[in-house]
């Protein structure tokens, strides 16, 4: 007889359908089917702690903020040069990506898919917004990625495939240690990022023969893995659970989109019908992963490690910045992520001490530190207690911006029950009504909006206050004293710099904010 002294609390499950068992002794494992519904029973989930209270009341974009990002000031400069530094760093194969500058205690010296892809994505969009001189700077670095990506596709020694998460830098063939594999984001961010790429070398007068020649047939592989592994089990983007993840389904939904419209640019017709069918499908199945109970949306389905029952994770939030495919399908504005994003942010101030600094030197409000879920325990080099990461705190603040903009844009702006609790916490002055529909004409729109870019400040204002005097951003600041640790120079804390800077300059109308980076 089995007993089980613990409670579980597996969100969405309906029907045991079988079990399936390990007989030690005869070392067999045996599968009994079952097919009993499931009713609730036991003790309810404990009740959630008491409404955090907000602390603050921002209003709009803040100075010295502006001054900190702009493009003349030294941070906008040390945030781009440390991003190059680390694509095709010496010693690496053209077109590969440290993920930071250090190669011990932690080993990052690998370019991983997911952190390359995400870090040539923002190459994209300086390629874009350049100068025309400054152009083929950015365009070389894409093409070399290109050929690079080609070639990981292709390394026979990747052990799972177009589905390896990391490569060494010296021959760009799959790392060969144990590792949490398949990671199968890395595949759809990538192809997003050579899509984008191609779009714009084309748009920048690029032959349609390059295109198809070195270009696509990377993110033709690149799709079809995605097409048909979008379902099968892989590791999150943490590396931690071999599980079904929300973040993966959104990256992989705008892949399959992205990846429709350019194959039919280019003509193939049938592809591009096939990769349109199962987008359906992965939205379809991502719009699942809801929990109106909890009113929040869960960031993996299936197993969860370490007790991380909380379901909050910042991933969510990443989904939005990295797979919102601009055609009103989770967007930053989504009733769904909103509702999300208060959760997570506000999960974080009973774990971390530092969550109790709540000014700078000035007595302008900081933001609470973020980190990946409250749960956490790498702490940037082994496993103690976790840290909340400057990547996170960026990535708050650019769902803020990116908010603020889109509702702007829209117009309008309705208070649901999904979003009651996260209007009252983060617009108190704003004091919206359940239900009723604000135009920019009002009073209550306008502070609502000033709202989301007075967090979004207080998020940057939080990576400047604990950021290294020099600067230079590691993975993550101290819970306990907001020292930088983990990874030095770690390429995604710049990059997400980068991507917030952006929304921004956006948020606040500053057309040239890009242009003006991309061509320092
Ligand atoms: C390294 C992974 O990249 C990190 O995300 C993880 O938390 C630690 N290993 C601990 O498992
Ligand atoms: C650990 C993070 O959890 C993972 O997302 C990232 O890809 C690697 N570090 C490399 O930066």
């Amino acid at each position: 007889m089995v007993s089980l002294n613990q409670i579980v609390y597996l969100n969405g499950l309906t029907k045991l359908i079988n079990i399936t068992y390990d007989a030690l002794d005869i070392r067999q494992q045996y599968v009994q089917s079952l097919n009993l519904a499931v009713e609730p029973s036991g003790p309810p989930p404990p009740s959630p702690p008491e409404e955090p209270k907000p602390y603050a009341r921002p209003q709009g974009f803040s100075s010295d903020i502006s001054d900190w990002m702009a493009t003349s000031a030294t941070q906008a400069g040390i945030s781009k040069k440390r991003m190059f530094d680390n694509i095709s760093p010496e010693g690496a194969v053209k077109g590969l990506v440290t993920a930071a500058q250090s190669r011990a205690d932690p080993d990052y010296w690998y370019h991983w898919i997911r952190d390359a892809a995400l870090t040539m994505d923002v190459v994209v969009m300086l390629y874009e917004a350049a100068s025309p001189q400054k152009k083929g700077f950015y365009e070389e670095r894409l093409f070399w990625y290109a050929k690079a990506s080609i070639d990981e596709q292709n390394d026979p020694t990747a052990i799972t495939g177009l589905g390896e998460p990391k490569f060494y830098l010296d021959t760009n063939t799959g790392y060969t240690g144990p590792w949490g594999r398949p990671q199968n984001d890395g595949p759809g961010a990538r192809a997003i990022t050579l899509i984008r790429f191609a779009e714009a070398y084309l748009k920048n007068g690029g032959s349609h023969s390059v295109v198809t020649s070195q270009i696509w047939p990377a993110i033709a592989r690149d799709i079809a893995y995605v097409a048909d592994a979008w379902k099968t089990g892989s590791f999150d983007l943490w590396e931690e659970v071999n599980s079904q993840h929300f973040y993966n389904r959104i990256i992989h939904r705008r892949a399959l989109v992205l990846g429709s419209q350019f194959a039919k640019k280019l003509g193939y017709n049938d592809d591009a019908a096939r990769y349109s069918a199962v987008a359906t499908q992965v939205l379809e199945s991502a719009k699942g992963f809801w929990d109106s109970q909890r009113n929040l949306v869960l960031y993996s389905y299936g197993p969860v490690m370490r007790d991380k029952s909380s379901y909050k994770d910042i991933s969510v939030v990443l989904s939005v910045l990295h797979g919102y495919n601009d055609d009103g399908v989770f967007s930053a504005t989504n009733d769904q992520i909103l509702a999300s994003a208060y959760h997570i942010a506000t999960s974080f101030l009973d774990i971390y001490p530092i969550a109790k600094i709540r000014k700078d030197g000035s007595g302008n409000p900081l933001g609470m530190p973020i980190g990946r879920y409250p749960e956490d325990v790498y702490d940037g080099v082994g496993t103690s207690r976790g840290n909340p990461w400057y990547l996170t705190t960026s990535a708050m603040a650019e769902l803020f911006y990116k908010a603020a903009a889109e509702f702007q844009a829209r117009d309008q702006i309705t208070v649901t029950q999904a979003t009651e609790d996260f209007w009252r916490y983060f617009a108190p002055p704003a004091d919206p009504t359940l239900n009723r529909k604000y135009t920019s004409r009002s009073h209550t729109f306008k502070e609502m909006v000033r709202a989301l870019q007075g967090w979004g400040d207080m998020w940057m204002r939080t990576v400047k206050y604990w950021a290294p005097k020099d600067g230079r951003f590691p993975e993550e600041y101290d819970r306990e004293d907001g020292r930088g640790v983990g990874a030095k120079d770690l390429t995604w804390s710049y990059a997400a710099w980068i991507t917030a800077g952006a929304a921004r300059s956006r948020a606040s109308g500053d057309q040239e904010w890009l242009r003006r980076i991309a061509d320092l």
